[in-house]
C-alpha cells in the first residue's frame, strides 16, 4: 500500500531545525519562532557599525531571514545609512505618490499612511516587494512610525525554502526549469488602482519559479500572489491551478510562518528573495503609518 507524501513538511522543518547555527561575537541573535525570524541585540543602529557588526548581521540575515531590532531610535536618514551597508537603496516608482501618502517626497523611502479613508494598505496580500522588478530587490528595513491604538498591525513573514523544501521530490523536478511573470500592474494598478506616471510603465519581467539564493545555495519558491500572473511554459489553466496551489501552500503552512509584533522604534529587515510578508490590517480605523527602504543588489536570485 502506498501513502501520500504529507510528511514531508516534518522532513523539510527537521533539516531546517537542525541547521548548523552560526555564532555570534558582537551581536546578539535570540530567534523568534523555529521557521524563521530572530531578534537581535546588543547594538545601536544610531552609531557607526563597525565591519563586524556589519558582518554578523549579513551571517544572521541569512540565517534567520527576518530580523528585528528593537528601541532603536532612528530617524529617516539614519534608517538609510544603515539599509546602505547591505546594498544600493531601491527608489520605488510609488514612492511620494498620492497611491500612498503626500507625506513623503524621498524617492528611496516608500511612506504609508493607513487610516480611516484607506481603500488599502501597502502589501495586504502575501507577496515579495517589486518581484516584477527585471533585478528584485534583496531586502527590504520597515519602520512602523505610528503603531495603531487598537493595537495589532503585526506583519506576517513565511519562509519560502521551507515551502519549497517541504514539495514532493517528482512536484520539485516539475517545478525546476520554469519560469513566471510578475507584472507590476497585477500588484498595482489591479492591487491598488495605481497608474504609472506619464510616459513610463510599470515593469514586467521573467524568473524562475525555484530560485537559488546566491548568498546559501538554498532554493526557494518564487511566485506570489501580488504580482505572479502566469507560468511561461504552461497553458493557462495548468498555470492557474499550479500557482493557485503552491499560492495556498504558502499561505496554509502556518509552521512555515513568523508574525512579527511591532513595538514603538522596532525596525524589521527582512531577506525579500527567500522570504514573502503580507501585512495584517486588522486595527480599522486607526492609523498605522510606515516608512520602507529597500537594497537592490544589481542581480536578482540566481536560476
Ligand atoms: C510591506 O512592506 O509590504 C508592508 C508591510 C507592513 O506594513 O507590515
Amino acid at each position: 500500500m502506498s501513502f501520500y507524501q504529507d510528511y514531508n513538511d516534518k522532513l523539510a522543518i527537521e533539516q531546517w531545525n537542525t541547521r548548523a547555527r552560526p555564532e555570534y561575537k558582537e551581536i546578539r541573535v535570540r530567534p523568534i519562532s523555529p521557521a524563521l525570524g530572530a531578534e537581535v541585540g546588543n547594538i545601536d543602529l544610531r552609531e557607526d557599525l563597525s565591519p563586524v557588526q556589519i558582518a554578523e548581521i549579513r551571517q544572521a540575515i541569512e540565517d534567520n531571514l527576518v530580523l528585528v531590532f528593537r528601541d532603536q531610535k532612528i530617524d529617516a536618514e539614519a534608517h538609510k545609512r544603515f539599509a546602505r551597508h547591505f546594498g544600493t537603496l531601491h527608489r520605488h516608482l510609488l514612492a511620494g505618490s498620492r497611491e500612498f501618502t503626500e507625506r513623503s517626497e524621498d524617492p528611496e523611502i516608500l511612506a504609508w499612511q493607513t487610516g480611516r479613508s484607506s481603500r488599502y494598505t501597502a502589501g495586504e496580500a502575501w507577496h515579495n516587494d517589486v518581484s516584477c522588478d527585471a533585478n528584485p530587490i534583496w531586502a527590504s528595513l520597515l519602520r512602523v512610525t505610528r503603531l495603531p491604538d487598537s493595537g495589532g498591525g503585526d506583519t506576517a513573514f513565511a519562509n519560502l525554502h521551507l515551502a519549497y523544501e517541504a514539495l514532493s521530490d517528482p512536484f520539485k523536478q516539475f517545478l525546476d526549469g520554469l519560469t513566471a511573470v510578475h507584472d507590476g500592474r497585477e500588484g498595482w494598478t489591479q492591487g491598488y488602482g495605481a497608474q504609472p506616471a506619464a510616459g513610463r510603465a510599470f515593469p514586467a519581467s521573467e524568473h524562475p519559479v525555484v530560485a537559488r539564493h546566491p548568498y546559501t545555495g538554498r532554493k526557494f519558491l518564487f511566485v506570489n500572489s501580488a504580482f505572479t500572473t502566469h507560468i511561461a511554459q504552461l497553458t493557462r489553466a495548468e498555470s492557474d491551478g499550479i500557482l493557485q496551489f503552491l499560492h495556498r501552500h504558502i499561505e496554509k503552512h502556518i509552521a512555515f510562518q513568523t508574525r512579527v509584533r511591532w513595538l514603538p522604534d522596532t525596525l524589521v529587515f527582512w531577506d525579500n528573495w527567500a522570504t514573502q510578508h503580507r501585512a495584517v490590517w486588522d486595527y480599522y480605523p486607526f492609523e498605522r503609518w510606515g516608512e520602507r527602504v529597500s537594497v537592490y543588489l544589481g542581480h536578482g536570485p540566481e536560476k
